[in-house]
């Protein structure tokens, strides 16, 4: 039994992306968090923002994320901000090998654009604004996404180039 694979980074890093196909390249089970939360609440995270607000969203996401780590031999894609909050980084550390997919501002800005995933975070921002957004956002979150195992540059990495690096 290993321990989870958890994949962090800033929305539109490629966490599920990458996570599923590390998922298959090992023939283990992919969990992305966001789906577990709404699931397990029944709730769209959308709508846990807009009914509960992000507080009661983020008490939520760490209580999700303690029960979700308890698995092994799984990959665990994390919410953006899943590793900034609480004591999130530290029962990441502790429970699961982790992985920061590091993307720049300006790939995550033109990956987002394209994005049709609703994101309440960046929910109706100009180009300029979501830019900005993510160069502010992205210089307080990487203190923690830093953290991580590995930081893997996700720009233009290769999943077999990837589990070379991380597991030989
Ligand atoms: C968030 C990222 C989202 C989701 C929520 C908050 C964030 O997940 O958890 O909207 O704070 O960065 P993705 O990174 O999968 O989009």
């Amino acid at each position: 039994m290993e321990l989870p694979i958890t994949l962090i980074g800033f929305m539109g890093s490629g966490k599920s992306t990458i996570g599923k196909q590390i998922a298959r390249e090992k023939g283990i089970n992919i969990t992305d968090l966001d789906d577990y939360i709404q699931e397990s609440s029944g709730e769209s995270i959308s709508n846990i923002f807009k009914q509960k607000g992000e507080k009661e969203f983020r008490d939520i996401e760490s209580q999700c994320l303690r029960e979700v780590l308890l698995i092994p031999d799984q990959v665990v894609a994390l919410g953006g901000g899943t590793p900034c909050f609480l004591n999130n980084i530290e029962i990441i550390r502790t429970l699961s090998t982790s992985i920061y997919l590091q993307v720049s501002p300006e790939g995550l800005t033109r990956r987002l654009i394209r994005s049709h995933n609703p994101r309440p975070l960046i929910k109706g921002k100009s180009s300029e604004e979501l830019m900005e957004f993510i160069n502010l956002e992205l210089k307080k979150r990487e203190e923690f996404y830093l953290q991580a195992d590995y930081v893997i540059q996700s720009d233009q990495i290769q999943v077999d180039e990837l589990l070379r690096l991380i597991f030989i």
